[in-house]
């Protein structure tokens, strides 16, 4: 595992501990790594409306635009289940709006150890773009 992805991991799991989940029991934390190597964590933030929820993947990401970035060039989630979840269909087409390339590594944890490297274009192969 590259330096990047196991600091970019280690954010994830510290974001997963502040996850809103009374509703699921599913904590998720991620993280993304700007231009420049800086880090920007989000996690899962339900709502009793459910549909109001958002994904740690997208709270990440948006933190990091609110922040000045444009590109990022990592992504690591961390979630409560046993084995790694991986990020849904919404939050791959975020992640593929921003991502700095589709060879973008993507590192996905869970709770029992195991983990999961792919890059973007594994992850999201045919993704939307406007013609
Ligand atoms: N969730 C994420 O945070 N990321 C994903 O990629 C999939 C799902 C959250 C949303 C909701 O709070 C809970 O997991 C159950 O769907």
């Amino acid at each position: 595992m590259s330096e990047d992805a196991q600091l970019l991991l280690a954010a994830a799991e510290l974001a997963r501990e502040q996850a809103y989940a009374p509703y699921s029991h599913l904590f998720v934390g991620a993280a993304v790594m700007g231009s420049k190597g800086k880090m920007y964590a989000g996690c899962n933030v339900e709502n009793a409306s459910y549909g109001l929820s958002i994904c740690a993947e997208r709270a990440a990401i948006f933190a990091a635009i609110t922040a000045g970035e444009r590109r990022i060039q990592g992504l690591a989630v961390v979630s409560s289940a046993g084995e790694p979840s991986m990020p849904c269909g919404a939050c791959r087409q975020v992640i593929q709006e921003f991502a700095a390339s589709p060879e973008m590594p993507v590192a996905l944890a869970g709770a029992k150890g195991a983990m999961v490297e792919l890059t973007l274009a594994e992850l999201f192969p045919y993704p939307f773009a406007l013609p």
